[in-house]
């Protein structure tokens, strides 16, 4: 009986939407001009006399927003191929991290309640991003794993670098009208900012231009061509790849702009109170610089238009407005495209010169390029068989990229596949692998001792429990050793060793001499041990000097000092002058600027 009275009221409710409503759809978010505003887009397909978004933080008073509404017609030779009304509410004073809910209404037609988390202003927020291209509505593969991710909060925001819908245009609008609302409950939620790719091309991008909502961050200027965003402790800049390639609409002047726009911000960003701020600049865009060569006007042989820059109306003529150059020059560190359907991670690379070798994405030497292109789409090539030489990996599965930027030193990037094959039980094959750039100042925890004999060695016991914990990434100990590595022939030294092993074994253990240490001129410690100068490449037990995050150590030998009969004036003088140069050269500025620490380690106090 409920059932049934349930149905007739859907009935009525339905009957009263009249055709000639104004509907709101197609819900979607994009970041204002700064992470504390919100942008939101809709559609109707007729013109509504009120048309308002009514927003709240949880449990919070609602406001009513007024949107500005501008007449989107798709004209082709007079012909009107599509007519829609976009509507653009700007959020603003939002609180980062605060969560809030919104609708939209378009005369008496409410939407659904949507949700967003506000983004901030921190440079020390970690930031979580979805990234790909080519996500179409037919065969868009990864469009239902992307909603259930949305749902479970995992990203901040999203980036979609081009091929959108295939193609917004198509049908008289309807698959851009349809993909749009397929991806609601994924862009009403979070922003899901978008740069143009060669299927966005129809009547001069037209499609493309009026559906979203692009706002540089600098200028404020809504922009969807070309825009930069500050998010965590990265900078963002999105461009269009397209200016190259359709002469039709973008003439010399329009690569000029671009480049210019593309120069000064980045000069900016580089300034060094920004570039300490946010060291990450990150570039993104359609069309990729380097890909498997396949001789299509976007990439042959070693050269690209995107790479070397196109002169007026001939594509094949590559000089000026090339931005490898302009990137390189100005330390961009990863730069993702789409447009090729697959997936690839290149060795940072610059000039077709590719880094390869072991921990080349710490302080990477070039920019590091990654092709996202997997999205979902109906057409996807073959699996190479011969791959480039800068290619660090490749996949052909449908699936999209996870990118968290972690904090100022370290970003995690997963390719996310969405396919069975090749896949754990759980649908996630992940090609993880970290960045470490700019700085050498990854926290350093070390712990620090001297004194610890076999005997009575109070401090062994945790020192172990704090390794199996991973605590530290070095132990520091500075002398008297065992009581003493020699003594009872030796065993004392062997049984002390040993009791360190579960220490000794799993972290680097650095020691420097102490009295204990003396017998026979230091032998059971200078034979035991294997202490390497950093600076040097040498072995040294006595002194030596090691880099170790933004810290230089320098240990030494107080018992110099102290045993006439195994260290003339010489050795003191020798140890002097190493230590007198081995601190000029940590005092250099670009030393002393990389590891402003300088921290000296002995057994005898001053
Ligand atoms: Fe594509
Ligand atoms: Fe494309």
């Amino acid at each position: 009986m409920n059932t049934l009275i349930n149905i007739s009221f859907v009935a009525i409710n339905i009957s009263l939407i009249l055709a000639s409503d104004p509907v709101p759809e197609q819900i979607h978010l994009s970041l204002g001009g700064n992470p504390s505003e919100m942008m939101v887009t809709y559609t109707t397909f007729k013109k509504a006399d009120r048309s308002i978004v009514r927003y709240n933080r949880l449990g919070g008073p609602a406001f009513d927003v007024n949107a500005d509404v501008t007449h989107f017609k798709d004209m082709k030779d007079d012909t009107m191929k599509y007519e829609a009304y976009i509507h653009r509410v700007k959020l603003t004073g939002l609180q980062a991290g605060v969560t809030y809910e919104y609708k939209c209404q378009t005369d008496d037609n409410w939407s659904d309640v949507f949700k967003f988390k506000a983004l901030g202003n921190d440079s020390d927020t970690p930031l979580s991003v979805a990234v790909y291209g080519d996500l179409g509505l037919e065969n868009g593969v990864s469009t239902p794993q992307l909603k259930k991710d949305v749902k479970k909060g995992l990203y901040d925001t999203i980036f979609h670098v081009g091929d959108i819908a295939y193609n917004l245009n198509k049908d008289g609008g309807k698959v851009g009208d349809d993909f749009m609302n397929e991806i609601q409950d994924i862009a009403a939620n979070v922003p899901y900012q978008v740069c143009p790719g060669n299927h966005e091309d129809k009547r001069n991008f037209t499609h493309y231009i009026n559906r979203f909502s692009m706002i540089d961050f600098k200028s404020q200027r809504m922009h969807n061509h070309y825009y930069s965003l500050d998010l965590g402790s990265a900078h963002f800049i999105f461009f269009s790849s397209e200016l190259y390639f359709w002469s039709d609409y973008f003439t010399d002047h329009h690569l000029k702009w671009q480049y210019e726009w593309l120069e000064n911000d980045l000069k900016d960003a580089n300034k060094p109170e920004n570039r300490q701020k946010r060291p990450w600049i990150i570039t993104l865009a359609h069309r990729p610089m380097y890909c498997i060569k396949d001789n299509d006007e976007d990439c042959f042989e070693h050269e690209s238009i995107l790479r070397k820059g196109r002169s007026g109306d001939d594509l094949k003529l590559v000089t000026h407005y090339g931005l490898e150059d302009l990137f390189y020059r100005y330390g961009v560190d990863i730069q993702f495209y789409g447009h090729k359907h697959m997936y690839e991670r290149s060795y940072p690379i610059y000039d077709s010169k590719a880094y390869k070798g072991t921990d080349v994405y710490t302080n990477p030497k070039a920019p590091i390029h990654i092709i996202t292109g997997v999205g979902g789409t109906t057409d996807r090539p073959s699996l190479k068989k011969e791959l480039p030489d800068w290619t660090a990996f490749y996949a052909r599965d449908y699936g999209y990229t996870r990118m968290n930027v972690q904090n100022k030193t370290h970003i995690l990037i997963e390719q996310y596949s969405t396919e069975n094959y090749r896949c754990k039980a759980d649908n996630i094959w992940s090609n993880v692998f970290s960045f470490k750039v700019h700085n050498p100042d990854t926290p350093l925890k070390v712990a620090i001792y001297g004194d610890l004999g076999l005997k009575n060695g109070v401090s062994t016991r945790q020192l172990i429990k704090d390794v199996e914990k991973g605590l530290y990434d070095t132990v520091f100990h500075i002398g008297d050793i065992a009581y003493n590595l020699n003594s009872d022939g030796g065993s004392v030294g062997d049984d002390f060793m040993n009791s360190i092993q579960p220490i000794a074994a799993n972290v680097p253990y650095q020691v420097c001499p102490g009295n204990h240490e003396k017998k026979r001129n230091f032998t059971h410690y200078m034979n035991r041990f294997s202490m390497v100068d950093f600076a040097t490449q040498r072995l040294n037990n006595h002194y030596y000097s090691v880099d170790m995050g933004s810290a230089h150590f320098v240990l030494f030998s107080s018992e110099h000092y102290f045993y006439p009969q195994f260290f003339t004036e010489s050795h003191i003088k020798w140890q002097y002058e190493w230590l007198e140069n081995d601190l000029k050269q940590a005092n250099k500025p670009e030393s002393r600027q990389k590891r402003p620490w300088i921290i000296t380690l002995a057994h005898r106090p001053m």
